[in-house]
Formats: C-alpha cells, sequence, structure tokens
C-alpha cells in the first residue's frame, strides 16, 4: 500500500534541515549515480569526529533516537527512504534536541555515494521487510549485494546487528552472511531467552513483542570467528 504523502512534507523537512540530509538524486540510474561520490563530511556534519553507527531501514526513528540519547559518545546516522516516514524521527531529534542523530534519506543501494569506506562502527538491520516471494530476494536488506556494500562500509572491527520477527528471513539471512564470509554470533531466535545487556525497543519490535512473537537477533563481523 502506497503511503499518503504527509501535510507539508516539504516545509517540515526544510524545517529539519540541520537534522536531514536529503541529497537530490539528479541520475535516476542508482548504479551509474553510486559511482559519482557525494561524500558527506560526517565530522562536520555532527561537529565532532567520534565514531559513526548507521541504522539501515530506520523507518520512524524509534531507535536512532533511542540509541543516540542513550550513548552520547557516538554520532548516529539513520537511514531511511522514505522521506514521509523518516521525518517523525527528525522532528523528534529537533525537538528534543538530540544533537548525535542525523537522517540520511536515501536507499540503502546508494549509501557508498555518501559515506566512505571504513566510517561505521555498526550497523543496525531493525526488522528489514522481509520481502518473502522469491522474485524479490535481491532487494532484501540482507541480499549478498546489500551485505558487500556494508563490509566496505564497517571499521575492520565493524558489527552488523540484525533483528527480526520472521525466520525464514533471518535464516536467509544468516545465509548470506555467512556466504560473504561474515562470522556469527549471539544468534537466537528468542531475543527475551538472549543475553543482550542492552536491547532499544524499536517500533516495529513493540508491535510484534505486544502479539507475544519471538525476535530473532544475531550479530555479524567481517572476518575470524569471534
Ligand atoms: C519494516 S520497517 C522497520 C522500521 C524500523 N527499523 C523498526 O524496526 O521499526 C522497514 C523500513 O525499511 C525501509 N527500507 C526498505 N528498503 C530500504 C532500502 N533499500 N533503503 C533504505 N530503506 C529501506 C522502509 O522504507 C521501512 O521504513
Amino acid at each position: 500500500m502506497r503511503m499518503r504523502r504527509k501535510r507539508n512534507l516539504d516545509e517540515r523537512l526544510a524545517a529539519c534541515g540541520d537534522v536531514v540530509i536529503h541529497p537530490e538524486l539528479t541520475d535516476k540510474n542508482m548504479k551509474t549515480s553510486v559511482l559519482r561520490k557525494e561524500y558527506l563530511d560526517l565530522a562536520a556534519l555532527f561537529g565532532n569526529d567520534r565514531p559513526v553507527r548507521v541504522e539501515i531501514g530506520s523507518g520512524k526513528g524509534f531507535f536512532a533516537c533511542s540509541l543516540a540519547k542513550l550513548h552520547p559518545e557516538y554520532n548516529v546516522l539513520a537511514v531511511e527512504m522514505i522521506s514521509n516516514v523518516a521525518i517523525v524521527g527528525a522532528e523528534r531529534a529537533k525537538a528534543e534536541g538530540i544533537a548525535n542523530v542525523k537522517f540520511l534519506i536515501s536507499r540503502a543501494e546508494c549509501l557508498e555515494k555518501y559515506l566512505r569506506e571504513g566510517c561505521a562502527e555498526a550497523i543496525y538491520l531493525n526488522f528489514s521487510t522481509p520481502l518473502p516471494k522469491d522474485g524479490y530476494a535481491k532487494q532484501r536488506l540482507t541480499h549478498e549485494r546489500f551485505l558487500r556494500i556494508y563490509e566496505r562500509l564497517l571499521t575492520p572491527d565493524g558489527v552488523i546487528c540484525q533483528k527480526t520477527d520472521n525466520v525464514p528471513f533471518f535464516e536467509f539471512s544468516m545465509e548470506q552472511f555467512r556466504r560473504c564470509g561474515f562470522t556469527l554470533s549471539g544468534i537466537t531466535y528468542d531475543l527475551k531467552e538472549g543475553d543482550i545487556p542492552e536491547n532499544i525497543v524499536t517500533e516495529h519490535e513493540k508491535m510484534f513483542s505486544e502479539r507475544g512473537i519471538p525476535i530473532c537477533r544475531l550479530e555479524a563481523r567481517k572476518g575470524e570467528k569471534v
């Protein structure tokens, strides 16, 4: 279902200009566009050079804002392709004065246009759309083609944290991570039983947990076993 454009969206985005990065993609061909780099100066954007953590598919930004509030020692970049949705988090960040979170309105496919290699110490994939039909496997945010991008964006000891309620998608993701040479740890099919010292609940997680649906989680690191 297509989401109706929020009223005054352009004005609202403009009002959040210090929180939202909304690049105009003049080249609609993503493959060629990505080759023309327009790297963001993250240190200038955040006003410091603290480590950066990236959430991809951040929705309304509930997780990103909470993470930033809890951890002023790092910067949080929330990436969401739908401006209609991202604006909710951006307005919250502005209203609450959360200085260490910014919202990049972009498709994950384009991230290497804006972000330099090795810029992220962690990437969060929270409740990425599972897209169950076989024909859509390549669009899933844990498909090999995305994992290759994340691998380049991560610092050498960087980590990807995935959470999902969808077991077939979780198993697909594990297979893709392993195929790309990631080492998996902390795998759980029920987060309640796992030993996660600090779990920040996302909007989708809240909804699924309230329905009693168990949450799957894993961490993926490049290279050798941890
Ligand atoms: C199911 S929602 C999850 C939102 C939030 N992370 C949560 O846990 O509540 C998935 C989000 O991923 C975004 N998304 C899907 N594919 C994307 C892509 N290729 N690039 C950027 N965002 C994407 C969707 O627009 C949607 O907001």
